[in-house]
């Protein structure tokens, strides 16, 4: 799978979008001290340290298919409760938590209702379950560039703009097919700067993530015409991206 990689190289890629969206996601699900939190689909985590920080380690747990990624969460936040799986087969007992998220996790899920029901199952009644996607079928995504020269080049070629959750009320249907209701639905939005061309396109060439996955499968020619393409599409840097994420909340 394209993030059975190194924790670095995801940090590297998404980590610098998805480290400052997790501060506006936690705030969005009024993450504070006392509660009791899950990160579904962790990653490395980004997420997890911010709930670190708010509600230190001992009152959250995360869970990730990825071994490495779950190996790198466990060195890096020693005293989190770490488990390896994914989101539709949760190893938690009923109302386990206070809090249950997913940040950037749900288009990924082989089935998203089931992710979403188990989030919903695990969650105390009156908690929060609550999900963020990037608008990666508008133009708000952070690969939006990226996707836009594969495209000048490869029409056939599939992006991420089919992913459960990707466009406007998407992922609010899937809670609702969850049997979640009362939903909030909002939008966050991030800024990354990039003080060069290779600072930002460098990690596309790590496998991270589809986009990772498509560099990985081209020859060296096609490669560099994608990396000119990009450089075309781009601002002269140094230069800043925007990244918005759809977001769902809910309380079960
Ligand atoms: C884009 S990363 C997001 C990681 C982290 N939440 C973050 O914000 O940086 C997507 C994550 O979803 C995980 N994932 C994929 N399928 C999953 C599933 N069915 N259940 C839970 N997590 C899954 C991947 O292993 C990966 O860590």
């Amino acid at each position: 799978m394209s993030f059975d990689v190194p924790a670095d190289a995801y940090t590297r890629f998404m980590g610098r979008f998805s480290e400052p969206l997790a501060v506006q996601f936690a705030d969005l699900a009024q993450v504070r001290a006392g509660q009791r939190a899950l990160d579904v689909g962790c990653g490395p985590g980004a997420l997890t340290a911010e709930l670190v920080r708010r509600l230190g380690n001992e009152a959250v747990s995360a869970i990730d298919p990825s071994a490495p990624f779950v190996q790198a969460v466990r060195s890096r936040l020693p005293g989190v409760d770490v488990w390896s799986g994914p989101a539709e087969h949760l190893p938690f007992a009923d109302d386990t938590f206070d809090v249950t998220l997913a940040q950037l996790v749900v288009h990924f899920m082989a089935d998203p209702v089931s992710g979403l029901s188990e989030m919903a199952r695990v969650t105390r009644p009156g908690g929060v379950v609550a999900a963020s996607v990037w608008d990666s079928a508008g133009v708000g995504g952070p690969l939006d560039t990226f996707w836009r020269a594969v495209r000048d080049l490869d029409r056939d070629a599939l992006d991420e703009s089919q992913l459960s959750g990707a466009r406007e009320g998407d992922l609010a249907e899937l809670f609702a097919a969850a049997g979640l209701k009362d939903l909030e639905h909002t939008s966050l939005t991030v800024t990354v700067a990039f003080p060069s061309f290779t600072d930002w396109w460098e990690p596309f060439t790590f496998g991270v993530g589809p986009a990772g996955a498509y560099v990985a499968r081209l020859d060296q020619v096609q490669r560099d015409l994608l990396r000119s393409r990009c450089e075309q599409l781009l601002p002269p840097a140094p230069f800043e991206i925007a990244a918005s994420a759809w977001c769902v909340l809910a309380h079960p």
